[in-house]
């Protein structure tokens, strides 16, 4: 009796999973919620004019982003696959202009409303003050935690490396670039393989911190995968293991 419970429970949990929706507002990324200057949501992040058009990581970005910063890498630079870390990608240098607890969160360089233009960046009102305010553990993935300027993602899954699936000797814990992924949020296709694949979660070839995360998703942890990562199914994509 205690089993065919136990059974039906993991039933359930199966089938309950859902496509999650993109809606950030519903999500910790509605920094707006926390700002006394600004009822905008994507401004943090994205401004329709005036955006910082020397970085090309994400679309009309609203902050600046210091490219000349060498992150600490996994591995010393090699993965025991032999797979080479190279320093993160731009898309997920996006990620980490909050996330390297470092930068300020409420930094953008074109401020709501008219004016209001630098470069370099102006903070909003955010949590009650003016001041820039960083990331604190453990959000700061990037280990500056809160002002330390040690750029550091060796404790991280790497990001920044070719995903070599498909090369004549492939590390072997890895799956095809065109395995199928349904159940996944997608941001639109980037191999030209038909459906869902995981070439679509790469960026310029590369696993980077959106293969995993979309930052727009009303989703747990913002996962991509429609479960989560309920038994691991999140790695198990990628990793035949
Ligand atoms: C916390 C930062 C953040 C906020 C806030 C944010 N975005 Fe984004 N957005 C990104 C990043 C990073 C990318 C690049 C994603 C990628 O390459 O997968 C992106 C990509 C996009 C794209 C192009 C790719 C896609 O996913 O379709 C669109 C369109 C977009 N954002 C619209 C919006 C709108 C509209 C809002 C406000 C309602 C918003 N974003 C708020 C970070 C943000
Ligand atoms: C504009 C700043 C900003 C950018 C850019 C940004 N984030 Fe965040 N992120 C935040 C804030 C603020 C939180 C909430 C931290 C807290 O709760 O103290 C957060 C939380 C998260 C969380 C935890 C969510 C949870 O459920 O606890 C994840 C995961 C995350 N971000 C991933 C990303 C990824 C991946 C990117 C790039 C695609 C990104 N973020 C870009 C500001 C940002
Ligand atoms: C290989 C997949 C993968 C990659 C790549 C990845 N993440 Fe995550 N991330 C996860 C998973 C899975 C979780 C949820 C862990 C949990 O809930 O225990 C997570 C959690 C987080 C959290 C929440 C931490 C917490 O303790 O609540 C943040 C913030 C985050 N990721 C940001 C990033 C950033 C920034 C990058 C790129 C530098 C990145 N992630 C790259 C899979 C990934
Ligand atoms: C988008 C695809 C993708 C996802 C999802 C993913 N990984 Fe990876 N992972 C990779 C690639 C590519 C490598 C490098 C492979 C190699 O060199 O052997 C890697 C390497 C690793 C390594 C080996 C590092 C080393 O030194 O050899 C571990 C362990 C790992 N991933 C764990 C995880 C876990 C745990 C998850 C789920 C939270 C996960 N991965 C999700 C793509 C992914």
């Amino acid at each position: 009796m205690k089993i065919r419970l136990i059974s039906a429970g993991i039933f359930i949990a199966m089938s309950t999973a859902f496509a999650a929706t993109e809606d950030i507002r519903a999500t910790v990324h509605n920094l707006a919620l926390y700002s006394t200057d600004t009822d905008e949501v994507c401004v943090f992040c994205h401004t329709p004019h005036g955006s910082n058009s020397s970085f090309t990581g994400a679309p009309l970005w609203n902050k600046p982003i210091d490219a000349t910063v060498t992150f600490q890498v996994y591995g010393g630079g090699q993965t025991i696959g032999g797979t080479t870390v190279g320093q993160p990608g731009d898309t997920s240098r996006a990620c980490l202009s909050c996330h390297d607890g470092v930068s300020g969160v409420n930094t953008v360089i074109n401020l709501p409303g008219s004016g209001g233009w630098n470069s370099s960046g102006t903070n909003l009102n955010y949590r009650g003050s003016n001041l820039s305010w960083k990331m604190p553990w453990p959000f700061a993935v990037g280990k500056g935690d809160g002002g330390a300027t040690n750029y550091d993602l060796r404790d991280d899954h790497p990001v920044g490396i070719v995903y070599r699936g498909d090369e004549t000797n492939p590390p072997a814990s890895l799956k095809p670039t065109n395995t199928n992924i349904s159940g996944w949020n997608i941001s639109g296709d980037k191999d030209g393989n038909p459906g869902p694949t995981i070439g679509d979660l790469l960026r310029n070839g590369k696993v980077e911190c959106v293969s995993c995360h979309n930052p727009h998703l009303n989703a747990a942890r913002f996962l991509r995968s429609g479960d989560g990562n309920a038994f691991s199914s999140l790695c198990l994509t990628c990793h035949g293991k």
